[in-house]
């Protein structure tokens, strides 16, 4: 009877284990499976709640075809052919069934439709982030975007809604490539105070999105889809691979493209009076983003502004800054002193990557640590 007990758990665990989502695309995260013609109105509107495959929906959802024209306007779709509008008050929702405790970030492509401020709210019960659309970050209007959530269940409903109610109740943000990514919580290397300091672990790339991921600027409570990272002010920064970008280090790095407006942050325990030194990349991520790049670093009262000569074609160049602590947790803090426009008309800026942080003098005669 005992034994029986225990194979049927064991048989629950291995379940339940194997059923965890993995990292890459969701299932039907790129609406290449469709609703039957039935299920469509109007040529592309979805009818009822379970049309499209492995999606809930609710509100006004078109299913959108790649080609497809909106007025004058040609649709282009990022991942495979096809793609979901949310307009007025719609949503699409997919279960998910995650590893309780640990922390994911969640990667989609959007693109705006109609010229207003719009807006989508992703959550995972409890927790909630809106992320404004009113900056277009890329030339084929289709940006990738990344919130992070910390996983309370073993099954969460991921939920992505345009709250906006227009008079028109088709506009509203196309919505494809729905990913998702486990994230690891961060540990300090060796010889590095800071975590995280290459920016390797991140949110998924999507393959085919060349835009990068946008890190909108944590809320209070947020979790950060870059971890050990805040990224503060209000706006976002651009997460970028070496697959697309020229990248410093690694494979992964962080470029600054709304001038002061948003800020790269970590918190790291000092102690007061001692001397530190701070080493970072700064250089260009070879994305056609021409002309006098200052990045600017933070600690304490220090401060020291980095210029570097952008051709738009790649490189970087190396930058140190030393402060004196003046109390136990010390904010070291990038930023970008100027905004930056490629040709496009698209915002950009310098690339940060490879910070480490490392105790450079301790006062004399109180030598503290070994
Ligand atoms: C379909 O189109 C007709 C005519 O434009 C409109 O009255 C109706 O509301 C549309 N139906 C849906 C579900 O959008
Ligand atoms: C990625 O883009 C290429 C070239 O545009 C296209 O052939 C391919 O189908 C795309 N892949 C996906 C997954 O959309
Ligand atoms: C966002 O969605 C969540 C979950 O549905 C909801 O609790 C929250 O109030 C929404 N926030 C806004 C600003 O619409
Ligand atoms: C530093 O930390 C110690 C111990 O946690 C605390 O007693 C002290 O008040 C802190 N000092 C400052 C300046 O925050």
């Amino acid at each position: 009877m005992g034994r029986v007990a225990v194979l049927v758990l064991l048989l629950a665990c291995a379940c339940a284990a194997d059923a965890v989502v993995t990292d890459g695309l969701l299932p039907n995260g790129n609406f290449e499976e469709g609703p039957a013609r039935s299920d469509m109105v109007n040529g592309s509107v979805v009818r009822g709640a379970n049309a499209i495959p492995r999606w809930e929906t609710s509100g006004f959802v078109e299913y959108i075809e790649s080609g497809q024209k909106q007025g004058d306007m040609l649709l282009v779709v990022p991942h495979g052919a096809h793609a979901v509008r949310l307009g007025n008050d719609a949503s699409i929702r997919q279960r998910l069934a995650v590893a309780r405790g640990a922390y994911y970030a969640v990667t989609f492509s959007a693109a705006r439709t109609c010229a207003q401020a719009e807006r989508l709210n992703v959550s995972v019960s409890p927790e909630w982030g809106v992320l404004p659309m009113q900056t277009i970050y890329s030339s084929s209007g289709w940006d990738s975007y990344a919130w992070a959530f910390q996983a309370k269940l073993d099954e969460v409903a991921l939920v992505i809604h345009n709250p906006g109610v227009e008079e028109d109740p088709a506009c509203g943000p196309l919505i494809d490539g729905v990913a998702i990514r486990a994230l690891y919580p961060p540990t300090l290397g060796k010889g590095n105070m800071l975590k995280n300091g290459g920016f390797e672990e991140g949110p998924y790339f999507l393959p085919n999105a060349s835009w990068g991921v946008l890190v909108p600027p944590n809320i209070e409570d947020d979790h950060s889809p870059l971890p050990a990272w805040m990224i503060m002010s209000s706006k976002a920064v651009k997460y970028v691979d070496s697959e697309h970008f020229a990248v410093p280090q690694g494979a992964r790095a962080v470029e600054l493209v709304s001038g002061k407006e948003s800020a790269l942050v970590q918190e790291v325990s000092t102690v007061p009076g001692w001397t530190y030194r701070l080493s970072f990349a700064v250089g260009d991520s070879a994305d056609g983003c021409v002309g006098s790049m200052v990045a600017e670093a933070y600690a304490a009262r220090a401060s020291v502004k980095v210029p570097y000569e952008s051709k738009g074609s790649g490189g970087y160049k190396r930058a140190v800054l030393d402060f004196a602590a003046i109390s136990n947790r010390t904010r070291v803090v990038f930023q970008s002193a100027v905004y930056h426009m490629k040709s496009d008309g698209t915002l950009c800026g310098p690339v940060i990557d490879d910070a480490s942080l490392v105790l450079h003098k301790q006062p004399a005669g109180r030598r503290l640590l070994p």
